[in-house]
């Protein structure tokens, strides 16, 4: 079920949002090799508790954590554990959720520790770019294939490969709504983009093969092949103007 949001409901989402924004921002600049994600999801827990939230990965279906982090061939869903230490060149993925005043904010972010090899740079700028493709084509009056298939053939073009079992989704007073927002498609096909919907684009992208696998612990997801994989997401309500992003990464980025 779609829900349109109105212009108040949009500003709740919206304070989610920014706590989200905030708080990878907080995570990110704990991000250092030796530390384990286990602390950095701890470091989550803390600050989106501090702000009035409540973290709503934690329990979700049964997932265990506040945050998912993904470590390198990782793609996304990996569990805090403090068995995984970061290391001087891995890419670390950070994927929370908040919940306040009856509304969920969702978004992630790549994160490179130290020096990373050229060519996983590349990974990440284009999924990032990827996402801003696909958020441009979030206005009404388009159809969730637009934006499916702008982040579809501008990743392409470089080689990489696009998850296909995992979507972005719509965003409320639940975390997943529908319409799904899947990151390959064609233009002009599936739901038609209305005034008051809020969605999340959320590219999974790979450096070799889009092929995936489930570990064993029922939630992490990593790429068969084991080469690195990028995420990036962030939430967008869609108006009649163009697309507004709920979420900002110039907090993480400054
Ligand atoms: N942002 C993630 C998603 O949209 C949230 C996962 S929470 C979890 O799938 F509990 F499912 F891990
Ligand atoms: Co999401």
């Amino acid at each position: 079920m779609v829900y349109l949001k109105t212009d108040e409901e949009i500003e709740l989402l919206r304070e989610n949002n920014i706590l989200v924004s905030q708080t990878l921002a907080e995570v990110g600049r704990h991000i250092k090799p030796g530390v384990t994600t286990k602390y950095l999801d701890s470091i989550a827990e803390d600050f989106i508790r501090s702000h009035g939230a409540i973290p709503s990965c934690l329990g979700y279906e049964g997932y265990p954590a506040a945050t998912c982090i993904s470590v390198n061939e990782q793609v996304v869903h990996g569990i805090p554990s403090d068995k995984v230490v970061i290391k001087e060149g891995d890419i670390v993925s950070v994927d929370l959720c908040t919940f306040m005043k009856g509304f969920n904010g969702d978004s992630a972010y790549t994160f490179a520790v130290g020096e990373i090899a050229p060519e996983v740079k590349k990974l990440l700028d284009v999924t990032k770019e990827a996402l801003y493709k696909g958020t441009a084509q979030a206005k009404a009056g388009n159809r969730v294939g637009d934006i499916s298939a702008a982040v579809q053939d501008y990743v392409q073009s470089f080689g990489y490969g696009v998850v296909r079992e995992l979507e972005g989704h719509g965003l409320g007073r639940k975390m997943h709504e529908d319409p799904g927002v899947p990151n390959y498609g064609h233009r002009g096909r599936g739901r038609l983009l209305e005034e008051g919907m809020v969605i999340c684009i959320e590219p999974m992208i790979t450096m070799g093969s889009h092929s995936i696998v489930f570990e064993r612990d029922g939630w992490t997801v990593r790429t068969r092949d084991r080469k690195p994989a990028a995420h990036f997401e962030f939430a967008v309500a869609v108006r009649k103007s163009g697309p507004d992003v709920l979420t900002d990464f110039s907090i993480i980025e400054q």
